[in-house]
């Protein structure tokens, strides 16, 4: 038997704590609703308007699709290059190759959002966006991106789909760019029960194609504008989002805690995790650390005792099979490769206890302390 039980995720917890009003609501579209298409996926999609602040969201079936349908309808052509981080869940690079563009690296900085330095350096006369994917819940630098976007004639597409509620001097992620791409998978801190995710835009001509796009391509119940998919957001998903998007403020609210936690005691001179700068409003859909030498065996030793832990992401995207025919070889991007050896991402959802953050804290800092005195040893 492990010391601890430490989950990684606590669906079951969050599924306890709305039981009641969670299954009402599901009962209310199994009984009285259009399991597609129903006014109700509207009035989410008014919601998510106010809350992103900006002025049209249109609901999907993935964020996957999200970030797809932003780059067709904001005139990502065939050829044009995309820049990207290579550290980012696959989709955002995946996406840009279906669309039939190509997807241009650029590096990382400490924080592990892409470097602006590095994207200018990566422009040619091919360029035609920035995907700013805000990973763990911490907006890009968005102010140096934006000018370098204008300086250059480019637009910005937003992977928001970890940073919902995250904002950048006080602006909402999602809000920045042309289009903002959000994932409700259900590890997302707003979370449906199976895939979805959003669009916002303020560019009505983007929100009207994505609403056709979504629906087969049509217009209306006869005319079809142009070839389509199926990509609506289900009846269903939208009505426990709607109801879920009521409470994100206290899953926020409890992440960011549970972060300062971490933050304030995880203190070790080979641990380190990038500090929020006073334009950052951090989410925290992920907490993690960058561990120096020894990431491997402390995900080892403290999966033993019980604790479990992930990695976001183990292989950049340059260096994945897939991605062979882009060309890019190890060596590419040093933060990228050196960071993907050395990040483990903690337990930080809503319902950890400090109990179960001390016992993290103390298991993580113990051995630490035991490798880097073995090391000393070694090296003395
Ligand atoms: C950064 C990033 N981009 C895109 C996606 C794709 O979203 P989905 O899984 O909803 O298709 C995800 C989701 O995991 C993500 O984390």
């Amino acid at each position: 038997m492990a010391l601890y039980s430490i989950p990684y995720v606590q669906v079951a917890k969050q599924y306890a704590e709305e039981r009641e009003e969670l299954e009402a609501v599901i009962q209310d579209v199994l009984a009285n609703r259009s399991h597609v298409a129903d006014p109700l996926v509207d009035e989410l999609e008014e919601e998510l308007t106010a809350y992103c602040g900006t002025k049209y969201a249109i609901a999907l079936n993935s964020g996957t699709d999200a970030l797809m349908f932003a780059m067709t309808t904001a005139g990502i052509k065939p050829g044009d290059e995309v820049i990207t981080p290579p550290n980012s869940f696959v989709a955002s690079t995946s996406t840009i190759v279906h669309i039939g563009a190509k997807p241009v690296f650029a590096d990382v900085l400490p924080d592990q959002n892409i470097d602006p330095d590095a994207v200018e350096a990566a422009i040619t006369p091919r360029t035609k966006a920035i995907m700013a994917v805000h990973l763990t819940g911490r907006v890009c630098q968005m102010d140096r991106l934006q000018k370098i976007a204008d300086k250059h004639g480019l637009i910005i597409i937003e992977d928001a789909a970890q940073s919902i509620g995250s904002k950048y001097n006080g602006k909402k992620s999602g809000s920045f760019g042309v289009a903002g791409c959000f994932s409700t998978h259900p590890l997302k801190n707003l979370n449906a029960c199976g895939d979805g995710g959003f669009i916002t835009t303020s560019n009505a001509e983007i929100a009207n194609r994505v609403r056709r796009m979504r629906a087969h391509g049509m217009s209306d119940r006869v005319t079809v504008e142009e070839w389509g998919f199926v990509s609506r957001m289900d009846t269903l998903q939208a009505a426990i989002l709607k109801f879920r998007l009521k409470n994100l403020q206290s899953v926020i609210d409890r992440r960011r805690a549970n972060a300062k936690y971490y933050q304030e005691n995880l203190n070790h001179p080979c641990i380190f995790f990038p500090a929020d700068r006073k334009e950052e409003y951090n989410t925290f859909h992920t907490f993690v650390i960058q561990v120096q030498g020894h990431r491997d065996a402390l995900q080892t030793h403290l999966a033993k005792l019980g604790i479990k832990t992930t990695i976001h992401y183990p292989i950049p995207i340059h260096l994945q099979p897939a991605a062979k025919s882009l060309g890019y070889k190890k060596g590419d991007f040093a933060v990228t490769e050196s960071q993907s050896e050395k990040i483990l991402t903690l337990p930080v959802n809503q319902y950890i206890t400090r109990a179960d953050q001390d016992a993290v804290i103390k298991e993580t800092l113990t051995f630490m302390n035991q490798v880097s005195q073995n090391t000393e040893r070694k090296i003395g």
